[in-house]
């Protein structure tokens, strides 16, 4: 059960604003937001209403333009370069629409790259284990499907057991049965590990799996609606 009084990641009242030549575009307007210990949150909105945006700032990818976002009492929209990539390492796992695996590798190796830097890693085998790629350990990516090769992309970002997962449209690429499938594994990672997350995605159904939907419109929350009967990626509606 995700602890509701527990954030593990506080936003406050954050802007976002992108300056390309005389075109100023306000990408977050003034958004607050808690992101707490063991929750799933899945993020919906239209394209450009700042969903990525906003992803990036909470895993220290990139800063706002004004407000905070409070991580164990440390702002990390004040924390220098250095810091934030020790943020970045030690507490958040990111997962794209594309999965960024090194082709000459295979599943084992992809995986094992972050665990030789982190500091209470998984094994490469349980964290494959995990998203059921167990019989897929020595595969080259090129030898796996898409889902496969997602999936892989979801055990090397959780291998070094983060608090925060925040996925990107992890589905985006892929059809529904293998949707449902790198879904349920994040699902998975959430109520194993107790990793706080966060999932982006443009099919509105997923929200049935989280705990808590955020509609993101024009750079501003929207709305937050509660699921109190969370359910496995198998039993939505697609
Ligand atoms: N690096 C950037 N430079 C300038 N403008 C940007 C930049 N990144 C995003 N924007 C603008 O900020 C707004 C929000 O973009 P963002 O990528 O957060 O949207 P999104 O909700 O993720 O959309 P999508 O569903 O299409 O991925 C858009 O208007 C976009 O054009
Ligand atoms: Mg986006």
């Amino acid at each position: 059960m995700p602890d509701n009084t527990l954030p593990t990641l506080v936003a406050k009242d954050i802007t976002k604003v992108y300056q390309t030549g005389e075109v100023e575009v306000r990408a977050l307007d003034g958004v607050s937001f808690e992101l707490y210990r063991g929750e799933m949150v899945v993020l919906l909105g239209a394209s450009g209403s700042g969903k990525s945006t906003l992803l990036n700032i909470l895993g220290g990818l990139d800063r706002p333009t004004t407000g905070s976002v409070l991580f164990d009492n440390a702002d990390l929209s004040r924390m220098s370069e250095h810091d934030l990539t020790l943020f970045r390492r030690d507490h958040v796992g990111f997962v794209f629409q594309f999965y960024n695996l090194i082709p000459s590798l295979t599943a084992r190796e992809n995986v094992a790259l972050v665990t030789e830097i982190a500091q209470h890693p998984l094994s490469p085998e349980q964290a494959l284990e995990l998203v059921k790629l167990e019989n897929r350990l020595d595969h080259f990516p090129a030898q796996l499907s898409g889902g496969e090769q997602q999936r892989v992309a979801i055990a090397r970002a959780i291998a070094k057991q983060p608090d925060i997962l925040l996925c990107d449209e992890p589905t985006g690429a892929l059809d529904k049965q293998t949707g449902i499938l790198v879904m349920d594994a994040i699902a998975t990672i959430n109520r194993e590990l107790g990793t706080s997350t966060a999932v982006i995605t443009h099919n509105t159904v997923v929200g049935g799996m989280a705990d808590r939907i955020v509609s993101i419109s024009d750079g501003r929350i929207a709305g937050i609606e509660h699921n109190r009967q969370r359910v496995s990626a198998a039993e939505l509606d697609w």
